[in-house]
């Protein structure tokens, strides 16, 4: 007789669905390979619903192999207060009808420190998966999901070296922290192939090499209107000189609306503006670039393991290793224009791939959850 322990899986935004991916195969293959003295997990996969749209969400179900949620909360979009308070609602309820023995969320964004809050209260154990990235910078949302997160979480999965350091000097206790590696890369690996068949810049019409892919839409350089004008400015000055591939987050997409941008940005040849991309089509259009622009997470990280080089447009990041030892570097408005005319000139970083980038972290999370 098997013992069973039930788990509930939390996604709620874009970049949660590559890292709850890895951690369902694992579990589906610790079950298929169930000796009899093993401990059965019993999953559930809850979908907050914080993003929504078909782009920013379904497509990734599809690409992935996900099943299909067992829950969706639909909380949809709001201010950062009522979306919280809305999901502890919710999902209070969820915890308290399937009773699980854990609860496992992923990253940074506001499901993630909601869902932490609701379990830890309610005494159900939690495993935070990306535990201990820090940015030290609290005017963003997620350094403060990070923060919470992490000071509640029982078990916290980390991706390197400088993680546990940051969980360490908060005084967590060391029996907590489990290096197992990153995640996405575990996504990244057992998706390549796909993403490479897909020839995504072919369809595009840009040619290998010859093209950068950028990716822009936090709150400090979307939702001002002159930094995000100085940044439209240098992709068109850009543009005239390597065709520039960018497809718009929907906050980006209204930002350059309100501020009247749109059109500018729509018109200008060289700059192909496309919908949010799914998952092969962003990681073939990442893969065949010349250098990516980006302010997003993930993509410093599959930046690095791809060994394309990658500007990242914020004074900090919570990934240092990606800068460290990977193709990653920090750059700002005032030294944007001059780093973008190095790579254009041929300007490479030296990367190597971090420990544990290895395709086997969801694994390593499951040896882990059933000890
Ligand atoms: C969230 C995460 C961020 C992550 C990003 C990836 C937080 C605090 N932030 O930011 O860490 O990098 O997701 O996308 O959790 N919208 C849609 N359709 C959707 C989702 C959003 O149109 O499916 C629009 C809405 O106008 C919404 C805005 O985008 O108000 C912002 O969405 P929100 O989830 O609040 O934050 P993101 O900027 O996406």
């Amino acid at each position: 007789m098997n013992n069973i322990l039930k788990v509930i899986i939390v996604a709620g935004a874009r970049p949660n669905f590559m890292k709850v991916a890895p951690l369902i195969q694992a579990i589906k293959k610790h079950n298929k390979e169930l000796k009899s003295s093993n401990v059965k997990i019993n999953y559930l996969l809850v979908h907050t619903g914080q993003h929504y749209d078909i782009g920013m969400s379904e497509v990734f179900f599809q690409e992935l192999d996900l099943p299909r949620p067992d829950i969706n909360l639909e909380v949809g979009s709001a201010s950062h207060a009522v979306q919280t308070a809305n999901i502890m609602i919710q999902f209070e309820k969820v915890c308290l009808d399937e009773k699980p023995d854990w609860v496992l969320v992923v990253g940074d964004v506001n499901s993630t420190m909601t869902c932490t809050l609701v379990a830890a209260k309610l005494g159900i154990r939690v495993g935070h998966v990306e535990a201990g990235l820090r940015s030290f910078d609290r005017t963003m949302p997620e350094e403060i999901n990070r923060l919470v997160t992490d000071v509640l979480a029982d078990l916290l999965f980390t991706p390197s070296e400088d993680a546990d350091e940051n969980l360490l000097r908060e005084g967590i206790s060391l029996d907590k922290i489990k290096r197992v590696g990153n995640i996405m890369i575990d996504t990244l690996i057992s998706n390549l192939d796909k993403a490479r068949e897909n020839k995504s810049h072919e369809k595009i019409g840009v040619k290998a090499k010859h093209y950068a892919y950028v990716t822009l839409h936090r709150p400090n350089n979307v939702d001002n209107r002159l930094s995000l004008s100085r940044i439209l400015e240098c992709l068109c000055r850009l543009s005239r000189a390597l065709p520039v591939v960018f497809p718009v987050h929907p906050r980006t997409r209204e930002r350059l609306e309100i501020y009247q941008l749109w059109d500018k940005a729509h018109t200008t040849s060289g700059l192909m503006l496309t919908d949010p991309l799914g998952y092969h089509d962003s990681i073939g259009l990442v893969d065949k670039a010349k250098f990516v622009l980006t302010d997003s997470g993930g993509l410093q990280e599959e930046t690095t393991f791809l060994n394309i080089p990658c500007l990242t447009l914020r004074p900090n990041t919570e990934r240092p290793i990606t800068i460290s030892q990977g193709t990653n570097k920090l750059t700002s408005l005032d030294t944007l224009e001059q780093d973008l005319n190095n790579l254009l000139n041929g300007y490479r970083p030296n990367g190597r791939i971090p420990e544990l980038w290895d395709g086997k972290t969801g694994e390593r999370i499951v040896q882990h959850l059933v000890q």
